[in-house]
């Protein structure tokens, strides 16, 4: 056996060291003969070099890292190997704060100058530029996404009697703030190149008693509005969008929150547009429904303790809106970033041969979408395995969602059994999200799919 054949069993190298030269040395251009010598193992591409000068290579970075770039680099084509990449998060915040900081410092101090904390000045300028970003006509500010959805039915009067369809694929809140209200959940199944809600599926589930749809523009992507939107109207059902993760989204050309009769976004630090705590935001092109949304986050007060109907108290801070302000006029850019790194991601895992593997998410051509998340399928059983291996080799992934909504606990006296939505449960089980912030640079996510291409190496060397 010679030294590389050797080294990709284990040989002398040992498992660790094993996998940190193949992370290193995939996908390089340039690196031509070892490939011949790999053809029994794709994801491999080193420099051309003989056994012996391998071996060479192979005892340096063995021993480590740091040390492989001095003498192992030699056998690296430039660019290929990431010495500087130790560990890619899921998400960082800190790098888009950063070169905002004087600007938000300023804003913030401005807030505490002002002593207007709650609903002051600063809110009202967010309000009137989402809504103008979000091209409706109105927007109104409140404490989080989950809050946006629950004024939402609230102002629409829905409760005790009444059902809303959502998809159980989402964020707990879709559904909680139907249970909330008073109303029944009736969960709908996705359709699975999207994730999002399948129309056939919510127009099956209509009875005497629906009163609203609430699809999720799920991972930054528009779900079928065409075919929502003439259901909604067929049946004079109200349609919430979840926009939580889709702020920018358009389907035909037309943006998330503009899409339906109401949509609700969340300013989570995780999302497209974060900010440094909780906060959401509700837009409507209808003045009824941004007058009854305004009087319900304030406690149905109008005016100042003259209760016109019993609200709840979900303001939006100043503070937040502040920061939202100095970032919102970034969002386009980040947007596009967000949209180049999920090409990249295509092109970088199909170049790698993992599309055995894998399936890529897919964007509809009606769809702008914003890829809040990049989230792969693993075939064969193998998310799990694949996801503790990118732990360990410090790359950050998350499951959305690992138990769907209508398999959890608190939704089990309505009686959904294991089968009942198949799709949603396969893309459960199968579903990954991998790093896509704005920032992450390409050696990151070269990175990333060197490593998910040596799982999948070391899994079939494993049998
Ligand atoms: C699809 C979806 N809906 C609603 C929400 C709720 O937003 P928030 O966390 O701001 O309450 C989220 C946030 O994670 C979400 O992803």
């Amino acid at each position: 056996m010679g030294a590389f054949e050797q080294f990709l069993s284990g040989g002398t190298a040992g498992k660790d060291r094993t996998l940190r030269l193949l992370a290193a040395g995939a996908t390089g251009s340039t690196l031509t003969t070892m490939q011949e010598k790999s053809k029994s193992c794709p994801s491999i591409q080193l420099a051309a070099v003989t056994d012996t000068d391998f071996e060479k290579g192979n005892a340096t970075m063995a021993m480590s890292n740091d040390v492989a770039v001095s003498d192992g680099s030699q056998y690296l084509a430039a660019g290929t190997y990431c010495p500087s990449v130790e560990s890619v998060p899921l998400f960082d915040i800190q790098r888009q704060m950063a070169p905002l900081r004087a600007e938000i410092d300023a804003a913030i101090s401005s807030v505490f100058d002002s002593g207007q904390f709650v609903l002051g000045p600063e809110v009202k300028t967010l309000e009137a530029k989402i809504a103008a970003f979000c091209q409706s006509s109105f927007s109104v500010g409140c404490a989080s996404g989950s809050d946006a959805l629950l004024l939402a039915l609230m102002a629409a009067d829905i409760g005790v009697g009444d059902e809303v369809i959502v998809p159980s694929y989402t964020f707990f809140s879709t559904a909680s703030a139907v249970t909330r209200v008073g109303a029944k959940v009736v969960f709908a199944d996705i359709e699975p190149t999207t994730f999002n809600i399948d129309p056939t599926d919510v127009a099956r589930r209509i009875t005497k008693q629906t009163k609203a749809i609430i699809p999720v523009h799920l991972f930054g992507q528009c779900a079928d509005m065409n075919t929502l939107c003439d259901i909604a109207r067929g049946n004079d059902l109200l349609m919430v969008e979840d926009a939580a993760q889709a702020i920018g989204a358009e389907y035909q050309g037309r943006r998330a929150g503009a899409l339906g009769d109401m949509g609700c976004f969340s300013f989570y630090p995780t999302k497209n547009l974060g900010g440094p705590g909780d906060g959401g935001i509700l837009t409507c092109s209808d003045e009824r429904w941004s007058d009854r949304v305004s009087l319900l986050r304030g406690h149905g007060m109008r005016p100042r303790y003259y209760h016109q109907a019993i609200g709840v108290n979900s303001r939006l801070d100043s503070l937040q809106a502040a920061v939202l302000n100095v970032k919102l006029p970034h969002l386009e850019r980040w947007t596009e970033m967000r949209i180049d790194n999920a090409r990249k991601y295509d092109h970088l895992l199909r170049a790698a041969g993992l599309t055995d593997h894998l399936e890529l998410p897919a964007s509809i051509s009606e769809a702008r979408h914003v890829w809040n998340q990049y989230v792969i399928r693993v075939r064969g059983g193998q998310r799990d395995a694949l996801r503790n291996y990118l732990t360990e080799t410090k790359v950050g992934t998350e499951i959305y969602y690992p138990v769907p909504l209508h398999r959890q606990t608190c939704f089990a006296d309505l009686e959904y059994q294991v089968g009942s939505l198949p799709e949603t449960e396969k893309a459960a089980s199968e579903t990954l999200a991998l790093p896509i912030f704005p920032e992450l640079t390409d050696e990151e996510q070269r990175f990333v799919v060197q490593t998910i291409a040596a799982y999948f190496e070391s899994a079939r060397r494993t049998g």
